[in-house]
């Protein structure tokens, strides 16, 4: 799939950088009407959007019964363990919600294998699509969130792996992770991770700068490689933001709107 370039929204930190995801998923889901599917994803940097969405105006505004909520990777761990993404967003998000239950679809972790947890997730998300091939031009989700790993890995897709070239399979097991916590993962594939209205990249801190700037300028790495059939959107605070002039923000930053 060609690589197009993507958005990219640089704004003042990371409270603004939470701000800005939930105001573009309200925009999102609000656009859309019947079910809706977000997916999302771990990591530390989505904490703060998941805190804002528990919160009014989102509580009020978002229509959690036609929301479903799927994960873009997992830690195979229990879900009760405090590395387990599924964990993570219950306890800011999902738990403080009127989400129901039944809408909410994490990643199996109480199964003896990854590979055993990816086949029984791939037949959950063929299900709720209704099909076994995905097809352009009918998204399986509304919104994906990414993040962006300090070795350029995204979701669980981590670099020099086979599982970055998978075309077929919507759900692969990562025996072994390739960066913190090392612990063996679950994944969506590209094509899966693809398959939606809007994909968000949210990126915060220092310590990302360097790898945002190699990844805008096409440095050969797994979050280089994620592509969206919908927008493709970088959400980037200034302290991760590339030196002005490495890579131009293709959307005048908050900031700069501002003015
Ligand atoms: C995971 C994530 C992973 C994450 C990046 C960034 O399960 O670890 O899905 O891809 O998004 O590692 O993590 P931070 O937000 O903690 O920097």
């Amino acid at each position: 799939m060609p690589q197009k370039r993507p958005d990219v929204i640089v704004v003042a930190d990371a409270n603004a950088l939470a701000r800005a995801a939930a105001e573009r998923i309200l925009a999102r889901l609000n656009r859309s009407n019947g079910r809706l599917a977000v997916c999302l994803t771990g990591g530390s940097t989505p904490g703060r959007l998941y805190e804002l969405l528990a919160g009014q105006p989102y509580r009020d505004a978002l229509p959690w019964n036609h929301i479903y909520w799927f994960w873009g990777d997992d830690r195979f761990v229990p879900h009760n363990d405090p590395h387990s993404n599924f964990g993570m967003a219950r306890r800011l998000l999902l738990d403080r919600v009127p989400a129901p239950s039944g809408n909410i679809c994490p990643i199996p972790t109480r199964v003896e294998t990854v590979e055993e947890a990816a086949r029984l997730y791939e037949s959950e998300l063929r299900r709720f699509y209704g099909g076994e091939r995905l097809l352009p031009g009918r998204p399986l989700f509304d919104v994906v969130l990414m993040g962006l790993g300090p070795d350029g890995h995204t979701a669980s897709l981590f670099p020099g792996r086979a599982e970055l070239g998978e075309k077929t399979r919507w759900v692969v097991g990562v025996p072994e992770a390739g960066a913190e916590p090392f612990v063996p993962r679950v994944t969506l594939t590209f094509p899966t991770l693809a398959s939606t209205r809007e994909m968000l990249f949210l990126v915060s801190g220092p310590s990302k700068r360097k790898i945002v700037s190699e990844v805008l300028t096409g440095a050969d790495m797994p979050a280089a490689h994620a592509y969206s059939e919908g927008e493709l959107l970088w959400l980037v605070d200034r302290a991760a933001a590339p030196e002005r002039g490495d890579v131009a923000p293709t959307v005048p930053s908050a900031a700069s709107r501002e003015g």
